[in-house]
């Protein structure tokens, strides 16, 4: 059995550790932390990080000795504002509660009804575009992602970046982007792991200032921008609108179907007691819903085309796909059609994974690979390595939708692929974020044809999400199917 300290570190630290690495040029850095070995250590000041790099210790860690860890502080600080104690950031009993409350609402078959406003959202902003125009695919998947989950959540017929609802989120986002690898995370997470670590050394007299203070600490107040007037502007204009639409549905019942009532009327199958979420609690639930669910999906598609403008014998199997579907609205059962489609929008997500690092904390002594772990240990499990781990992905940079053909994935370890994660904490949008991501694409290539110079790289780069980086430039040539626009606007 190994300790953490004799885990080979990654090249290429300072005194002050790789935190300058994983901050200015995090993706080449993941590949020295891929070659590093199975398990790499990196130092982020004094704090040593274990980076978990293969499919089968991912697993150990997401998926067996799941109740050993939970996320680590960096996120539920950089969502403070945004995402209160929503589902991506809490812990304990309020998760598993709420957990429980959401899960019904994102099964498969409580999904299906948004197919519908899937295609709906994307073929409004199709009919927005003129023929040869200039567009930023990486900006109209977003627009069309953030009127999917506006519809679904909000019942709102639009929701872009030019309403008061989606201009309050677009700004409380730049927070989460200004500040998510920035130094003064990493220093407010090491006041936090301080305080945590003396706690049980904290005499009984101080106890209670102990306690304030570090509850104090679960703002992050120091974080650039958390105290500027735009930034609290647009907190409260988010607030005050997400809770007039609480108060709607509460005053009048029945009359809205949207995820925010069933928010609202999710009742506990293993509670008779629990009389349903407060307002807070449903807030939190739908702006966690509404980020958590937008740009991801929005950054998947860009990418998708993105990579077929590169991959053109793949662009025309999906185009065969798509054009073999009956004319009119694309509905659930047909979009299980969407075969290939699909392989190509998981191939996406290998290479260029939104998330591109998943972060635990343990809360006890833990054992992964042959490393005893203290309490209190940092993991960082990362999709983007996990995914180009060549004894799994043979060639992992080839674009090669093939992967997903079921046996090819019935052959592979789990947690092989990480886009959503694995384990109890596993994305509760999977499979509504599978079903609008062929359903976008076959909707946008039924109808248009999106030239990409495909001569150009596109870099991504990591901000909130792995995003390409100066968009995905693309001129639209529309296609003479008359009717397939119309039919649904
Ligand atoms: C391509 C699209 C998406 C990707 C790649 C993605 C990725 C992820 C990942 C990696 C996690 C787990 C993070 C961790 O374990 O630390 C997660 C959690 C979550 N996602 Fe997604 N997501 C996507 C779409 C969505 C959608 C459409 C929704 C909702 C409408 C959503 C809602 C959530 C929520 C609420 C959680 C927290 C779940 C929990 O902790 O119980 N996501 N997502």
């Amino acid at each position: 059995m190994r300790a953490l300290n004799d885990v080979p570190e990654v090249p290429g630290g300072t005194r002050l550790g790789h935190g300058h690495l994983f901050k200015d040029d995090r993706l080449s850095f993941f590949a020295e932390v891929g070659a590093t070995g199975p398990l790499a250590r990196v130092r982020f000041l004094r704090r040593n990080v274990l980076f978990v790099n293969t499919p089968e210790l991912a697993h150990e860690v997401l998926v067996e000795s799941a109740r050993a860890f939970e996320k680590s502080p960096g996120i539920r600080l950089l969502l403070h504002y945004v995402g209160g104690h929503g589902l991506f950031t809490s812990e304990g009993e309020l998760w598993r509660r709420q957990r429980r409350l959401m899960a019904p609402l994102f099964q498969p078959n409580a999904i299906a009804r948004y197919a519908r406003q899937m295609h709906e959202v994307a073929t409004r902003v199709l009919s927005e575009l003129r023929d040869g125009q200039q567009v930023d695919l990486a900006r109209e998947t977003t627009r069309i992602a953030m009127g999917v989950v506006g519809k679904a959540l909000f019942d709102a017929d639009t929701l872009t970046e030019a309403d008061e609802l989606g201009a309050a989120l677009t700004t409380a986002l730049r927070f989460v982007d200004d500040n998510a690898a920035s130094s003064r995370l990493l220093v407010h997470i090491a006041a936090l792991d301080l305080l945590d670590a003396v706690r049980g050394r904290v005499p009984a007299r101080l106890r209670d200032a102990h306690e304030r203070l570090r509850a104090a600490f679960e703002e992050p107040f120091v974080l650039e921008g958390a105290r500027s007037g735009a930034h609290r502007a647009a907190i409260a204009r988010l607030d005050r609108k997400v809770m007039e639409m609480i108060a709607d549905r509460r005053r009048h019942p029945g009359e809205r179907d949207d995820l925010l009532a069933r928010l609202l009327s999710a009742r506990d199958a293993e509670d008779a007691s629990f009389a349903g979420m407060t307002d807070k609690q449903v807030r939190d639930e739908a702006v966690t819903l509404f980020i958590a669910g937008h740009e991801t999906t929005a950054t998947s598609l860009a990418w998708s085309f993105y990579l077929l403008a590169r991959h053109p014998g793949w662009r025309a199997k999906v185009q065969a796909e798509v054009d073999a579907l009956p004319p009119g609205p694309i509905d659930f059962a047909q979009a299980a059609r969407l075969d290939v489609t699909l392989r190509v929008f998981k191939e996406a997500m290998r290479i260029y994974p939104p998330v591109e690092v998943l972060a635990r904390r343990s809360l006890e002594p833990v054992t992964i690979g042959d490393v005893r772990l203290p309490s209190r240990s940092i993991l960082f499990v990362s999709p983007w390595i996990v995914h180009r781990h060549a004894p799994t992905w043979p060639d992992p940079e080839r674009f090669d939708p093939d992967r997903f053909l079921p046996a090819a994935e019935a052959a592979r370890p789990r947690s092989a692929w990480l886009p959503f994660g694995a384990g109890p904490r596993v994305c509760i949008g999977n499979h509504f974020a599978m079903l609008e991501g062929p359903i976008v694409l076959a909707t946008l290539m039924r109808a248009a044809r999106f030239d990409i110079d495909a001569t150009r790289t596109i870099e991504p780069e990591t901000f909130a999400t792995l995003r390409p980086k100066g968009g995905v430039p693309a001129v639209v040539r529309l296609r003479a199917r008359p009717g397939d626009l119309a039919e649904t606007a």
